[in-house]
């Protein structure tokens, strides 16, 4: 029964006491809204490293040890995820929680998910093979490397920062994380199984059935997707002296007496102080920033917002020097104009993430630049954005070590703990 119908009944009954009834029913909503959020929303810091810690134990999670994590409660609490210092600006392009909340428990399965090699037909390759936490979470190859050693036609990109990306892939061909994520596993070149293949083996693994079964209800492919972008959203970047730095500049030109009659705003100056001290950024990267931020590089017309990038599609002519180049989005929206268009991607860890472009033909930052100043590669459905930059090869130099200032740690992952076969 609705607990608020008793004080409307009530009220019918006596209505000289509506008042302190009226009371009460405020108390009680408050009461209820403060159980709800303190049970279902509890706030967490994304990149805590407690989150993608693993069952604890050693060695491959056993039976009992996945019973005691199931039994606990804490594990399923609803999260809301509060973004770091420079991504929060960012928290308005948060999708997919409605439909996929997060939990501890979710995430976890979602962590086991990824590093599984036994999502793939010959239990060889699994997302991490080309999404490597310690390779910046991409892969050092040109291209995609799956099963049996063969090579797919794009480059990996990074499976950090999800949490601010609608749409997924170069072409923007997956509606969301859930849907990117089951992509792979029936891609014959990269994990080469099946979607029932898959469902029936994990199913077939007591540690996972028990995990999906209090999770989901079963082993399905849309709950496999759904807990491996669980796990996906809560893999950010920690603020990076290009943060530290952005942050610092709100308070730079504050004087003494500003700070004087308010302790808060004290606080926050000497926080902001502190991080560029302890994350400080080169004088190139400073000058480097300028271009990024200007007409001059006018790199911001793209690689802007929190994610330095804006989730949309363009050409920037890579590989439009080929004989039949990669048509990019045009294969999903059949435009003419999005012809040879490609997904912006992040700037942040770029520094970490070689070799670059949708198609793995740029090795170095260096290169990455030199494309840009030269105003890449005619072709006709060049981005209007793009033109020659004429810099110089100092202010080429500044372009790079602003990117390399983008530079920061990703949460500590646990890799290796995983369901034991039976
Ligand atoms: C064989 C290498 C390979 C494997 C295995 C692989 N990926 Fe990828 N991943 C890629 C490539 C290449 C792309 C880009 C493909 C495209 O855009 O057409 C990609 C794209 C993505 C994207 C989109 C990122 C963006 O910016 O749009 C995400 C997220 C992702 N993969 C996560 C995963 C997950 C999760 C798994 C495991 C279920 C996985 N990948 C397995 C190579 C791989
Ligand atoms: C018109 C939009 C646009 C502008 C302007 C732009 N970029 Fe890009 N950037 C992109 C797109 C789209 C890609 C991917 C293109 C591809 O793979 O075909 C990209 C790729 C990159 C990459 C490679 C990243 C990776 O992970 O492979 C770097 C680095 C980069 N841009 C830096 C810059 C810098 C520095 C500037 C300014 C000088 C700049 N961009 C200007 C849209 C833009």
């Amino acid at each position: 029964m609705n607990p608020f119908l008793f004080f409307i009944r009530e009220d019918r009954m006596n209505r000289a006491s509506i008042s302190i009834h009226t009371v009460c029913f405020t108390l009680f909503t408050a009461l209820l809204t403060f159980l709800s959020t303190s049970v279902r929303c509890e706030q967490v810091l994304l990149g805590d490293p407690a989150l993608t810690a693993g069952v604890p134990g050693s060695g491959p999670i056993s039976v009992p040890q996945i019973e005691t994590w199931l039994d606990d409660e804490h594990n399923f609490s609803e999260l809301t995820p509060v973004l770091p210092l420079g991504l929060s600006q960012g928290s308005s392009q948060i999708t997919g929680l409605d439909e996929n909340p997060l939990t501890r428990a979710k995430i976890e399965l979602g962590r086991q998910l990824y590093f599984d090699p036994r999502l793939s037909v010959d239990s060889t390759v699994s997302c991490a093979s080309c999404h490597d936490p310690s390779m910046g979470y991409t892969a050092q190859t040109k291209t995609g490397i799956g099963i049996k050693g063969q090579a797919g036609g794009r480059n990996s990109p990074v499976s950090f920062n999800r949490i601010l990306s609608d749409k997924q892939f170069w072409d923007g061909r997956a509606g969301s994380l859930e849907e990117q994520a089951i992509g792979p596993i029936a891609n014959p070149i990269e994990m080469g199984f099946t979607h029932e293949g898959v469902v029936k083996r994990l199913a077939s693994m007591p540690v996972y059935a028990k995990q999906f079964e209090k999770i989901f209800g079963s082993v399905t492919i849309d709950a496999v997707g759904k807990a491996i972008a669980a796990f996906e959203r809560v893999l950010v970047t920690a603020p990076s002296p290009y943060d530290y730095n952005e942050q610092w500049r709100a308070f730079k030109d504050l004087e003494p007496e500003d700070l004087e009659d308010d302790p808060e705003l004290a606080e926050l100056y000497a926080e902001a102080a502190a991080g560029i001290k302890s994350h400080p950024m080169s004088d190139s990267a400073k000058r480097g920033r300028e271009i990024f931020f200007t007409e001059k590089g006018n790199c911001t017309a793209c690689h802007v917002g929190a994610n330095l990038a804006d989730e949309k599609y363009h050409n920037i002519g890579v590989g439009m020097d080929q004989e039949n180049p990669d048509v990019g989005r045009h294969a999903v929206t059949n435009d003419v104009v999005d012809t040879g268009a490609f997904k912006t991607p992040t700037v942040r860890n770029v520094a970490l993430t070689a070799p670059y472009m949708h198609n793995g033909s740029m090795a170095t930052l260096e290169e990455v630049v030199e494309w840009y100043d030269k105003g890449g590669h005619s072709s006709k459905h060049l981005s209007s954005k793009i033109r020659p930059l004429k810099l110089s090869d100092q202010e080429q130099t500044d372009l790079v070590e602003f990117m390399k200032a983008c530079t920061s740690p990703t949460p500590p992952v646990e890799t290796s703990r995983l369901p034991a076969d039976a």
